[in-house]
């Protein structure tokens, strides 16, 4: 087994802006619950049209070596083909990645990423892409667009003018699959599109009136409708501007979905798994792919309801059964937990060189961060709270992370965390 890797997973920088979230974990004598292998855990069948939603795939066949302590970034090649096998393990007919599908926006690796898509359709599965923040410059708008012709942007039932924003009708679902990724003004060139100094996420009018006369149709001809971007909508972040995370007119959209009783819009970027919810509507945050938890979101629609289930990608089946020699992926499970472990124990360590605590108080706190990173990622934080707080290694942590992102953090984790994280069920329509 390759050692514990030694790098900051990649939700921390976001995690260190997010205000509104949710967390948990166990007692010092009863450790925390591992998670359970995703091969252990028994996954519901699926309810009418399964859709699995993946975020931030970051695929790069240029960063690759396994020798880095990059964790499992390296392994994104991989991870991508497991996601894929596991989605279709599951049942999903259909799949949407919200964007950051690569690392860059350079042709070859789009290209790479087009080859594996190609090869899940011709088994079966559709595939709906959307462009985040990393997928443009040097390609632009259109040729994202031509690369992607087949995962959504020529089977459209509508393409915005403005942006690169379409619109699919699929089992009698509308998916409104929108264009919200500040990528640069350099990558802009579709004909309609505005000319910007900035390189915010933006809605034009032109997009919303788009949006809104689908809308209209769909309230015409009583089909329900699912909405999708990278950018977030509701959190506070995404309304402040020049924060990397702001969406101009984000406010006006999620109000137009609203009004035609949209109740779920799905995002991603943060890098974390997260639920909103604002006057009726909902947003589902799906983390980045390529950290731990290496986690999706599953969607059972039915004309009357969606329920929303977190997923994690069974990596360790997908390895056993293409015959995968490196022992990472045969044992990724127990590999990505030593990761966490290892990541908990070296922040600790960071903050004590500032915040003194002895050695025992220094692993009561490694312990009562990693249950809190555990519980917050399988979903039990809200369950857990009570015996979270009420753990040896609480008071210690905090006193470490005095003056640190991470005490307010994991505060606000632990204080806010939604019962919801582990899966919901809302009406659709
Ligand atoms: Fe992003």
């Amino acid at each position: 087994m390759k050692n514990a890797k030694k790098y900051a997973p990649l939700w921390m920088p976001a995690a260190a802006l997010l205000c509104v979230l949710a967390l948990f974990l166990a007692s010092p004598e009863t450790p925390a619950p591992a998670l359970e292998s995703a091969a252990a855990t028994p996954f519901p069948t699926p309810r009418g049209l399964r859709v699995a939603v993946a975020s931030d795939t970051h695929f790069d066949p240029d960063h690759t070596d396994k020798q880095s302590d990059l964790g499992e970034a390296v392994y994104n090649m991989e991870i991508a083909d497991a996601m894929l096998h596991d989605v279709k393990a599951q049942g999903a007919k259909l799949l949407l990645l919200t964007g950051d599908l690569c690392n860059s926006g350079k042709r070859p690796k789009h290209e790479a990423l087009v080859e594996k898509l190609r090869a899940a359709e011709a088994e079966g599965l559709t595939v709906y892409v959307l462009p985040g923040n990393h997928d443009l410059a040097p390609l632009k708008q259109s040729e994202f667009a031509a690369l992607y012709a087949d995962f959504g942007f020529a089977e459209a039932y509508s393409r915005d003018s403005a942006s690169l924003s379409y619109c699919v009708l699929r089992d009698d679902v509308m998916l409104l699959m929108m264009d919200t990724a500040g990528y640069g003004v350099s990558a802009i060139d579709l004909p309609g599109a505005p000319k910007r100094a900035d390189s915010n996420a933006f809605f034009t009018e032109e997009t919303l009136h788009w949006a809104e006369e689908l809308l209209q149709t769909a309230r015409e001809k009583d089909i329900p409708v699912l909405a999708a971007g990278h950018y977030n909508l509701l959190p506070e972040i995404s309304r402040t501007e020049n924060t990397g995370y702001y969406v101009e007119n984000g406010v006006r959209f999620a109000s137009l979905l609203r009004e035609y009783g949209v109740k779920l819009t799905l995002s991603g970027h943060m890098h974390l798994r997260a639920v909103y919810e604002e006057d009726g509507l909902t947003e589902q945050l799906t983390e980045c792919l390529i950290a731990y938890p290496t986690g999706y979101t599953v969607l059972d629609l039915t004309p009357e309801t969606i329920r929303v289930l977190p997923r994690r990608v069974d990596v360790e089946r997908w390895a056993a059964e293409t015959g995968q020699t490196d022992p990472v992926l045969r044992g990724f499970d127990e590999w990505q937990e030593q990761g966490l472990e290892a990541y908990c124990r070296e922040t600790v360590e960071a903050m004590t060189k500032k915040n003194p605590l002895k050695e025992g108080e220094k692993e009561s706190a490694t312990r009562f961060f990693n249950a809190v990173m555990r519980a917050y990622w399988d979903g039990s934080l809200a369950e857990r709270r009570e015996t979270l707080r009420q753990l040896e290694g609480y008071d210690s942590f905090f006193r470490a992370a005095e003056g640190y992102s991470y005490g307010w953090w994991l505060r606000d984790l632990i204080e806010t965390a939604s019962p919801k994280l582990a899966g919901f069920e809302i009406d659709f329509h």
